[in-house]
C-alpha cells in the first residue's frame, strides 16, 4: 500500500527516485510523484497513473537537485489524480512529505488546520501532515533551537497528533539536502553506503546500491543528509541503531530474462524451498531453527494452536493446520486476520499462535498478533522478509527464506510457507513424542525431494497452457477438491480471481451439491484436484456430477486414474499427501498466469491490488 523513496547524496536525485519507485510499483500505481529543491524552492512533480510517466512530464530532465522524496500511490482517501497524489506540500510550501499508511483521524485535524486558517488542495489524509508540521514549526519558531531541531520537533509534535498508520518523509528548504523520516506501524528501512543515504518501504527496491541498512522502529525519528543519519525518539533524545547487512542479492529483485516476475517466481521455487528447508531438515537428526528454543514441557501445556493470516498466506496456514494436527495432535484453528483481530477469540497462554506474512507488513495480521500477546499467548511469526514490523512485535519469527517476492500474486512464498509449516510441524512432532520416528523419517524424506519434483513438474507445461489457451475468455470457473486438496482449491481459485479477473469459487468437493451445482452449465471450467489416495474415490464421483451436466474438467493429480472420461488431466508427482499441495498448487499458478498472458493483463501488478496491505 503505496511505497516511498528517498535519496541525498551527490548525484541527481530525479532518475534515482524514479528507479527506486520503479521498484516499489507493486506496492501501488495509482499515481506517483517526486519532491526535489530547486534554487531553493520546492519542485513537485506528480501525476496520476504510472510511475513512468513522470518521466514525461516537462521539466523532469532539468531538475538538478541532489535529494529529494517520492511516492507511488495506492489509493485510499481521493480518487487516484494529479491532486490527490504525493507529495504534498503545506500552505506555505515550506514543507513536502510523502507518506504511506491512513491517518484515521483526518477529518478532525483538517477541520482544526482550517481553523487555524489553512486550505485544502487535495482529499487526502496527508495533507493534514505537512500542515501541521507547518503550524508546530510556527509555535516553536522563536525558541533557542537550530532550525532543523525545530523542524524535527514540529515533525514529532505533528506526528504525535496522528492516530493511525504512517511511514513519512519531510523535505524543507529551510534545511537544505536533509530528509527527515518518521514511522508507525508502516515500513520504512534507510540504506546507508559511503557519501548517499537511501529511504524506501522496503528492502529490495534499495539492493542495487547497498546491503547495510537501518530498520527504523514505530515512533522513531531520523534526520538524514549524506554522509550522516541521526536517530531520535518521540523525546528527542539522540541516539546510535545497528546497522543490518542484508544478504540478499540485487539480481534476486530483477526479472532475470523472464517476461513477468511471477512466472521468475514460479520457476525460483526449487530453490527458495531449498533456501526455506536450510539446514533446519536433515535425515536422522532432529529438525531445529535458530530462531526457537521450545521445551517439551511448554509444548505439552499447549491445548490449541491459531494459525492467523490474510489471503494466500492464510491458505498456508490451512496445509499448516493438517500437517500440525496430524504430526502434533493438538486441535489447530486457522483464522483470518480481520476477522480474529475483532471476534475476542479464546486465548490464553496456553494457546500458540502463528502468525504467517510474507510481507511481514500486513496490518491486520500485526493487529491479531499484537491481541494474542496481550492475552498471554506466546506468538510465531513466519515471514519472508528480514526485520519486518510482525518479526519485531512477535516472540519468535522463522523465517521463509524464499528471497524478494515482486509480484503482487504470491506464489514462491506460499510454498516456502508451507515447506515451513512441515518443518515446524517436524520440530513440534520430534520434541513431543506425537509421532513414531519413521512418519517423520519419510516426511523429511519428500520434504528434501520437493526441488526436484517442482523442477520436474516445470519441464513441460504445455498441456496447462492449452486449457488455459481455450478458457481464457470464461466468466467463471470452479476449483473442487477434499481434505487438503481443498485447501488448493482456495489457492488456485484467488489467483485466478486476482491476475485474470475470472469471477471463480472454490469447493470442498463434497459440499458442491448443497447448493453450488445449480451454477454448473454447459462448457463450464471446473478444475480438480485429486492427491489424497483416501479421497480419490469420492472426489471422482464429485467430478463425474458436474460432467453430467455439461463442465469441461481439468484434473490434476498423482493418481492413476484407469478409467476416466476428464477433459485434460495433469499429472503430477507424488508426494507425502501433507505436503501435495507445494507440488499441487505449481499447475495452478501457471494456469492464472497464462490466462492472465492471453487476455493481455499486467500480471505483476493487477488492478486495483497491492502487495503489501498495511491498512485495515
Ligand atoms: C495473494 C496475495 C495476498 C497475500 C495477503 C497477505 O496472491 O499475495 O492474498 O497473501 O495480502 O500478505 P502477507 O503475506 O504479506 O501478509
Amino acid at each position: 500500500m503505496c511505497g516511498i523513496i528517498g535519496y541525498v547524496g551527490n548525484e541527481k536525485a530525479n532518475n534515482i527516485l524514479i528507479d527506486g519507485l520503479l521498484a516499489l510499483e507493486y506496492r501501488g500505481y495509482d499515481s506517483a510523484g517526486i519532491a526535489t529543491l530547486e534554487n531553493g524552492i520546492i519542485s513537485v512533480m506528480k501525476d496520476k497513473g504510472r510511475v513512468k510517466n513522470i518521466l514525461d512530464l516537462d521539466g523532469f530532465d532539468d531538475l538538478e537537485s541532489t535529494y529529494g522524496i517520492a511516492h507511488t500511490r495506492w489509493a485510499t482517501h481521493g480518487k487516484p489524480c494529479k491532486e490527490n497524489s504525493h507529495p504534498h506540500c503545506d500552505n506555505s510550501k515550506t514543507f513536502s512529505v510523502v507518506h504511506n499508511g491512513i491517518i484515521e483521524n483526518y477529518n478532525e485535524l483538517r477541520n482544526f488546520l482550517t481553523d487555524n486558517g489553512y486550505t485544502f488542495y487535495s482529499e487526502t489524509d496527508t495533507e493534514v501532515i505537512p500542515n501541521l508540521i507547518h503550524y508546530y514549526y510556527n509555535q516553536n519558531k522563536n525558541e533557542n533551537l537550530s532550525v532543523e531541531d525545530k523542524i524535527l520537533k514540529a515533525t514529532i509534535s505533528a506526528t504525535k497528533d496522528l492516530k493511525g498508520s504512517y511511514a513519512i518523509e519531510v523535505i524543507s528548504p529551510l534545511i537544505p539536502n536533509t530528509i527527515i523520516v518518521a514511522r508507525k506501524d508502516s515500513p520504512l528501512v534507510i540504506g546507508t553506503k559511503e557519501g548517499a543515504n537511501h529511504v524506501a518501504s522496503d528492502i529490495p527496491a534499495l539492493l542495487r546500491y547497498t546491503r547495510d541498512f537501518y530498520l527504523l522502529d514505530d515512533n522513531e525519528f531520523a534526520v538524514i543528509t549524506k554522509d550522516d543519519i541521526k536517530f531520535y525518539n518521540q523525546n528527542m533524545e539522540n541516539y546510535k541503531k545497528d546497522i543490518k547487512n542484508i544478504e540478499w542479492d540485487a539480481a534476486a529483485a530483477e526479472k532475470n530474462g523472464f517476461e513477468d516476475f511471477m512466472l521468475k517466481e514460479i520457476y525460483e521455487q526449487p530453490n527458495s524451498i531449498r533456501e526455506t528447508i536450510g539446514s533446519r531438515l536433515k535425515l536422522n537428526e532432529k529438525c531445529s531453527f535458530d530462531s526457537l528454543n521450545l521445551s517439551k514441557e511448554y509444548l505439552s501445556t499447549i491445548n490449541k494452536i491459531y494459525i492467523v493470516a490474510c489471503g494466500t498466506a492464510m491458505h498456508a496456514g490451512l496445509v499448516g493446520k493438517n500437517i500440525i494436527e496430524k504430526l502434533c495432535n493438538i486441535p489447530t484453528i486457522v483464522d483470518i486476520a480481520s476477522e480474529f483481530r475483532y471476534r475476542d477469540p479464546i486465548i490464553d497462554e496456553k494457546t500458540l499462535c502463528i502468525y504467517v506474512s510474507q510481507s511481514g507488513e500486513t496490518a491486520d495480521t500485526i493487529a491479531a498478533l499484537k491481541l494474542a500477546k496481550s492475552k498471554g499467548a506466546k506468538t510465531i511469526a513466519i515471514s519472508n522478509v528480514i526485520g519486518s514490523s510482525i518479526t519485531r512485535e512477535a516472540d519468535y519469527t522463522v523465517y521463509t527464506h524464499a528471497g524478494p517476492e515482486i509480484a503482487v500474486a504470491s506464489t514462491k512464498a506460499y510454498t516456502s510457507q508451507v515447506v515451513l509449516f512441515a518443518i515446524l510441524g517436524l520440530y513440534f512432532a520430534e520434541i513431543l513424542g506425537s509421532s513414531d520416528i519413521s512418519t517423520l523419517e519419510n516426511l523429511k524424506k519428500d520434504i528434501l525431494d520437493l526441488p526436484s519434483k517442482i523442477n520436474e513438474l516445470l519441464e513441460d507445461t504445455s498441456l496447462i497452457k492449452e486449457f488455459a489457451d481455450k478458457f481464457y475468455k470464461e466468466k467463471d470457473m470452479f476449483f473442487l477438491g477434499r481434505g487438503v486438496d481443498y485447501t488448493v482449491a482456495l489457492e488456485g481459485s484467488l489467483k485466478l480471481k486476482e491476475i485474470s479477473y475470472i469471477h471463480s469459487e472454490a469447493y470442498a468437493s463434497g459440499e458442491l451439491k448443497h447448493g453450488p451445482i445449480a451454477l454448473i452449465e454447459d462448457g463450464i471450467a471446473v478444475i480438480s484436484i485429486l492427491t489424497d489416495e483416501d479421497l480419490v474415490k469420492k472426489s471422482i464421483s464429485n467430478i463425474q456430477e458436474v460432467i453430467t451436466r455439461g463442465a469441461k474438467t481439468l484434473v490434476i493429480t498423482n493418481q492413476n486414474l484407469d478409467y476416466n472420461n476428464f477433459d485434460y488431466i495433469i499429472n503430477i508427482p507424488s508426494t507425502n499427501p501433507l505436503i501435495s499441495p507445494i507440488l499441487s498448487v505449481v499447475p495452478l499458478q501457471l494456469l492464472a498466469y497464462y490466462i492472465s498472458k492471453d487476455k493481455g493483463l499486467d500480471v505483476d501488478k493487477p488492478r486495483n491490488l497491492a502487495k503489501s496491505v498495511t491498512v485495515e
